[in-house]
């Protein structure tokens, strides 16, 4: 889905990005130029952030209990 609406900007690029490196909504802005214009997108791209960190953190926690 959409999140910014101004840069077109989808929860999946902003998945992408935290999955690259990016663990904020400041770097999301810097990468892929999200709130950057209206920034009406902000609450929702950094609660997006945050879920895929979670994610992330749920990922490597699993990978390293296996290993
Ligand atoms: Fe993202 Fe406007 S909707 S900057």
């Amino acid at each position: 889905m959409y999140v910014c609406l101004c840069k077109r900007i989808t929860d999946a690029q902003i998945r992408s990005a935290v999955h690259a490196g990016a663990s904020s909504l400041a770097e999301i802005r810097d990468t892929l130029g999200a709130s950057s214009q209206c920034g009406k997108c902000g609450n929702l791209a950094r609660e997006i952030v945050r879920d895929a960190l979670a994610d992330y953190v749920d990922d490597q926690t699993l990978f390293y209990a296996a290993s």
